[in-house]
C-alpha cells in the first residue's frame, strides 16, 4: 500500500506543476506617469526639500513660494500628507513649428557639422559614446589650433539633460555660434578661443531628446528623463554621495529616479568618463562646468547634498568663496538669481556634486529662464540673448578661478 501515497504525490505535484506553469502572472498594475501640479504651503528650503524627498521633481519655485512640481500619485498622497494644497497644471499650450523653431536632434547635428566644416581651424566635433539607444553623444571643441591638446585651460558646458528643457539645447548652440562667428572679429571672443579649450555638448540626452520630441501632441511629451527600461533621472545618477540625503527616488515610475546604481545609466558612464579623460599628468584639465537646465532664472552652485556652505576636505571656505562669488557675478550679468543648489531643495548625485566634489572643477547649473519647458519658438532669440554674455564671463574664469576672490597669487601662480 505504499505505492499509492507515491502516485498521489507524483500526480498531486505535476498537477501544481502545471498550475504553477500555466497561473496567469499578476496582472501588473500599469506604471503610474507623472502629471504636473502647482503646490501651494511651501514656503522655505526646508519645506521644499520634504516636497523633493517625495520623489516629485520640483520643476520651478513661483515668486510667491508655490511649487510647479511633476509628480505621480504616490508622490502627490506624499505632498497633500505634508499639509499643502495641489492642483493640477493645465498642460503647455501647443503652437505651430515654425521657421524659428527648436533644433530637432538631426537639426542639431547638421549644425554642429555645419560648424566643424565652416570653421576647420577652431572647431572639431567628438562622439565621445553611445546613449542607451546607441546614438552618439556628440559635441564640439572649440580652440586656436583644434586638433592640438595645447596646454590651456579648459571649459565643459553640456545641455538637455532633461530631455524635455528644450531651449537648453538652443542656447548651447548659440555659445557654439557666437564663439565661432566671433572668432577675429570680436576681441572678447578671440582672445577666449586664443586661449581656452571649450568643449560643449548641446544634448547629453539625446534618447531622451527624441522621445519628447517625437509626440502627437506637440510641443512635446514633458519627458525628463533617459530611455532605459527603467528610465533613470541622469541628473540623480551620478556618483557621488548617490542617492545619499532624500534628494531623489528609488522609486523607478518617479521623474528622479536615481536609477539601480552610480553612474548605471550609458549617458552618465559616458559624461563621467569623458571628465576622467580629462585628467592629464594627474591634472583635471577641466576648470569649469555648466550644466545648464530650465526653467526658473537661476545660476546655482554645489552642493545639493548637503545645506552646509563649507565641508571639511571638500568644499572650504575660499572654494564656497569662489563659487558664490562667480555664481553673483552670472547672475548679475543673465538677471537669475544666485543660491547654492541646495538653498532651492536638496538633490544627490547631480552632475555639479560629481564635478566639484569627485574632480575639484568649479561647477554650476543653470535653470533658464521662459516660465516653461517649451517657451513660444518666437521666444528662443531673445532668451538665449540674455543669457550669452555670461557664459563669456564664466569662460574667462578659467584661468584661474580664485581670481574671483582676489586669490590667484596664492593657488594659481604656477
Ligand atoms: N531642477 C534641476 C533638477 O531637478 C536642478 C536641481 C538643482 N539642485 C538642487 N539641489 N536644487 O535636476
Ligand atoms: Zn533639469
Amino acid at each position: 500500500m505504499a505505492k499509492l501515497p507515491k502516485l498521489l504525490v507524483a500526480v498531486l505535484s505535476t498537477f501544481l506543476l502545471v498550475l504553477t506553469a500555466t497561473a496567469p502572472a499578476r496582472a501588473a498594475a500599469p506604471d503610474p506617469t507623472s502629471q504636473r501640479y502647482l503646490v501651494s504651503g511651501p514656503k522655505t528650503t526646508q519645506q521644499r526639500s520634504q516636497v523633493a524627498r517625495t520623489g516629485a521633481a520640483i520643476d520651478a519655485v513661483r515668486a510667491d513660494g508655490s511649487l510647479e512640481i511633476s509628480a505621480i500619485p504616490s508622490e502627490l498622497k506624499e505632498i497633500r500628507k505634508l499639509g499643502h494644497t495641489v492642483t493640477a497644471l493645465p498642460s503647455p499650450t501647443s503652437h505651430p513649428r515654425a521657421a524659428t523653431s527648436y533644433h530637432t536632434l538631426a537639426e542639431t547635428l547638421a549644425e554642429l557639422d555645419a560648424v566643424v566644416a565652416a570653421y576647420p581651424q577652431i572647431a572639431r566635433k567628438i562622439a565621445i559614446g553611445k546613449s542607451y539607444q546607441g546614438r552618439d553623444i556628440v559635441g564640439v571643441k572649440i580652440s586656436d589650433n583644434v586638433a592640438t591638446d595645447e596646454n590651456e585651460p579648459e571649459t565643459l558646458y553640456i545641455a538637455n539633460i532633461h530631455a524635455r528643457e528644450r531651449l537648453t539645447a538652443e542656447q548651447a548652440l548659440d555659445l557654439i555660434g557666437t564663439l565661432t562667428r566671433g572668432y577675429g572679429s570680436n576681441t572678447r571672443v578671440t582672445n577666449l578661443v586664443d586661449s581656452r579649450e571649450m568643449w560643449i555638448f548641446p544634448v547629453v540626452n539625446p534618447d531622451g531628446q527624441v522621445y519628447d520630441m517625437t509626440s502627437d501632441t506637440q510641443p512635446g511629451r514633458m519627458w525628463r528623463k533617459n530611455r532605459q527600461p527603467a528610465p533613470t533621472d541622469l541628473n540623480r545618477n551620478f556618483p557621488y554621495r548617490w542617492g545619499c540625503c532624500g534628494g531623489s527616488s528609488g522609486n523607478v515610475s518617479s521623474e528622479t529616479y536615481r536609477g539601480p546604481s552610480p553612474e548605471s545609466a550609458p549617458e552618465t558612464r559616458v559624461l563621467t568618463n569623458f571628465v576622467r579623460s580629462r585628467i592629464v599628468g594627474g591634472r583635471q584639465q577641466i576648470k569649469l562646468f555648466l550644466d545648464i537646465h530650465s526653467y526658473g532664472n537661476l545660476v546655482l552652485w554645489p552642493f545639493g547634498y548637503t545645506y552646509n556652505n563649507t565641508v571639511p576636505g571638500a568644499m572650504s571656505a575660499d572654494e564656497e568663496a569662489t563659487h558664490r562669488t562667480i555664481g553673483r557675478q552670472l547672475a548679475a550679468s543673465n538677471g537669475f538669481t544666485p543660491q547654492q543648489s541646495s538653498d532651492l531643495y536638496i538633490t544627490d548625485g547631480t552632475t555639479g556634486d560629481w564635478t566639484w566634489g569627485d574632480q575639484r572643477i568649479f561647477s554650476f547649473t543653470y535653470e533658464l529662464g521662459g516660465g516653461g519647458f517649451y517657451p513660444s519658438p518666437s521666444r528662443i532669440d531673445s532668451l538665449v540673448a540674455g543669457v550669452r554674455d555670461s557664459l563669456l564671463l564664466l569662460t574667462e574664469y578659467a584661468d584661474c578661478p580664485y581670481r574671483a576672490i582676489g586669490k590667484q597669487g596664492q593657488y594659481c601662480s604656477a
